[in-house]
Formats: C-alpha cells, structure tokens, sequence
C-alpha cells in the first residue's frame, strides 16, 4: 500500500515536473497597450506588428513557443500599473512589451525595478523614461532626439520666428524645450511657447494666438491619433493662407491618420525616425505584409515601435540562449544592433534608448495617398539630451 502510493506519488510529480518544464519553455510576453481611448490608434498598430512578427517568425523566439498576453489599459495608468503586477506576479511574464503613453510607461517602472523584469517601451517617447528603472529598454524614440534636427533644418532654412504648440505633458514639454534651445542656439527666435491640454484639446483659441503673433512658421507636437483633428482646426483658422509655416515631429503627420488629413497636410516638413515610404527593401516587403494583413491599414511609427521590441526581445534570448532571467535578459539587450525597417538601430548601452537615423520630410501626395517622403536624413541620433550627460 505504502509502495504504490509512493509510485504513483513519483508518477504524479513527473508529470508535473514535464508541465512545468513546457510551461518554462515557452517565451512569455506580457503587452499593454491602449486599445480603446484616445490612444486607441497606438494599440490597434502594436497589436497588428506583434501578431505579424509572430506569424513572419513562426510564433517562435530562439526555438522557443511565445506566449503572447495582450492587455488594453484604455490610456489609464492605474489600469496599465495593475495588469503589469497582474502579469508579472500571476501569469509570471518573462518581459513587459508597449505602453502608449509616458504617463502609462512611468506607472510600471517600479513594478520593473521590483521584479527585475525588462520592461521593453516601444511606443512612449518621453526623454527620461528610461532613468526611472534599469530594466526599462526602449524601441520607438525620443522627442528631443526628432525634434534637435527640426529646428535645426527651420534655422538652416529662412525660419526666423516661430511659436511652439505642443500638447501638455511629458512629451510636448520635451519638444518645446528641445526646439527652444536648439532654434536659439542656432539664431533663431521663439516669441511663444503654447501648451495644449491633452484631453480633448481644442486647438481654436491656440491657433488664434498664433495668427495674431505672425511668425514665420509655428512648430507643433501633439500625440499619434490626435493629429486630424489638429490639423483640421490649422486648415480652418487659415493659417497657411497667412504665411505661416506648419513644422512639426512626425507624430503629427502620423501615417495611420495622414491620408485623412487632406490637402491641409501637403506641403508639411517635419522631422522623425519612421515614414512608411521609406525606400529599404526591408521596409517595403513591411509595409505590404502588414497592409495585407490588416485590411489595408498603413503601418505607421507605433507599429515598427513595437516590431522592432519584438525583434529585440528575440535577439536578447537568443544571446542568453533561452535564459529567462530579466537581469540576463537587460544586459543582452545593452548594445544591440539591428537594420530596423526604419534604417540601421542600436540600443546605446548607456542609456537603454535607441540610437537611430532622423529624416526630414515633406508631406507629398503620391498617387491617391499622402506620405511623408524623406529628404535629408541625419545619421545615427542619441537621445541629445542624455547624451549631453555622457
Ligand atoms: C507619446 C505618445 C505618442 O502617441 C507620441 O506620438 C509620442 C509620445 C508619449 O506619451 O510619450
């Protein structure tokens, strides 16, 4: 009696050691993205790069089955901290993928930090995101790093004067301060500095503000997903008509919404790391699988964002041949090179941020569609404001 209960005992734990050991052999990735909201743009493009990575990829990471666990935060940052602890205590997550927002990214730092899990931000683009917990690595960009060679290109370029109008948090502040400083540096004047509620912004009253000031051209950041509305309340307050220049990040002219922007956004230069048309074979065979596979829809900077943190997730656990801890993990990540469909990417060991090319576009109507065609491109861009620490 004793002997058989012990044999079925070994049996039994067997068994689960072998449940155990499959479940541990799976690549698990927690996602939180806002998919519905505001923000909701942001998280339909990840989820759609993540899913085709992992059909390009077989659903497999350095020979391992990936378990992917999508969550929708709404654009909340209590929601976004609560399911980040949910994943990492229950379902026990190997790596953190996505947050929209800064606000939403700075909610699960701590939770990162605690549990040495890496926490991969590969839409939030805030400079000092990746201070705030070492095993923070990001994959979309900065907004200091697009917006330096903006205001470099305005000063080089017969642009005198300008107004900001940026949106009220982490990141408009960040590009508000980074083209003040970069335009004065460079001879250049802003008379205004304008900042726009996040929430439900009306541009009217801002827009006005910037007519009366007559500048040469008014500079603009507002998020992905809110730049149609802005740019229809710019075409109404007939701004260009009088003689000012729009020149903004290319979170503005955002490729998800441009074609619906019309005519307004022709003409339009502004700075950032991704364009669908860009001219790389790579991104070319991107842009039309990730079209094909999701009804048409143009991928834009917050999808390859999230691509590009899915190839480098691959690239650390092929490094730690499989190895699922989070320290391992981070550290193989520091250095990590790759030709993104954006161009050539390196994550900088210092600071966990990417280290990319910046282009300076111009809105074009190309065929039926508009596209931010690229014309001058800057090699190989830090995060200038950390780099500045360096
Ligand atoms: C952030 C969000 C965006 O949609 C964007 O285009 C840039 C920055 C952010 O909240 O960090």
């Amino acid at each position: 009696m004793l002997r058989r209960t012990f044999v079925a005992g070994i049996a039994f734990a067997a068994l689960t050691a072998g449940g155990v050991a499959y479940a541990q052999d799976a690549v698990k990735i927690g996602m939180i993205v806002p998919m519905t909201g505001p923000s909701s743009s942001t998280g339909r493009q990840q989820e759609a790069a993540v899913k085709l990575w992992l059909a390009q990829n077989g659903g497999m990471m350095a020979g391992k089955k990936v378990e992917l666990i999508l969550k929708d935060d709404t654009g909340n940052a209590d929601m976004t901290k609560r399911i980040a602890q949910e994943m990492v205590v229950n379902d026990k997550v190997h790596v953190l993928l996505g947050f929209g927002l800064t606000p939403l990214a700075l909610a699960v730092a701590p939770i990162a930090t605690q549990a040495k899990v890496p926490q991969v931000v590969s839409a939030a683009a805030t400079a000092i995101i990746t201070e705030q917990s070492p095993y923070i690595v990001r994959t979309s960009f900065t907004l200091p790093q697009v917006t330096v060679p903006m205001a470099e290109w305005a000063a080089k370029n017969g642009i005198k004067k300008v107004v900001t109008l940026v949106s009220d948090y982490g990141p408009g502040i960040d590009a508000e301060k980074a083209f003040v400083e970069r335009f004065g540096k460079d001879g250049g004047t802003v008379t205004e500095s304008l900042r726009v509620p996040l929430r439900n912004p009306d541009f009217a009253p801002f827009l006005q503000r910037v007519k009366d000031a007559a500048p040469d051209a008014v500079f603009v950041f507002v998020p992905s997903g809110f730049g149609a509305t802005f740019m229809k309340q710019f075409a109404d307050r007939e701004l260009a008509k009088a003689g000012i220049k729009l020149i903004a990040t290319g979170d503005v002219t955002d490729d998800d919404l441009l074609n619906d922007m019309g005519d307004a956004a022709v003409g339009v230069v502004n700075s950032h790391h991704y364009s669908a048309a860009h001219g790389s074979p790579e991104n070319k065979a991107f842009v039309e699988a990730f079209k094909k596979a999701n009804n048409g829809m143009r991928p834009n900077f917050m999808g390859v964002g999230a691509f590009d943190g899915m190839t480098l997730i691959a690239k650390a656990f092929e490094k730690t041949k499989g190895n699922t801890d989070g320290t391992a993990l981070v550290e193989a990540m520091k250095g990590m090179s790759w030709t993104s469909v954006r161009g050539p990417v390196t994550i900088d060991p210092q600071t966990r941020d990417i280290v990319q090319d910046v282009y300076i576009r111009k809105v074009e109507k190309v065929g039926n569609e508009l596209f931010n065609v690229e014309f001058a491109k800057i090699d190989q861009v830090k995060d200038p404001v950390k780099a500045a620490k360096q």
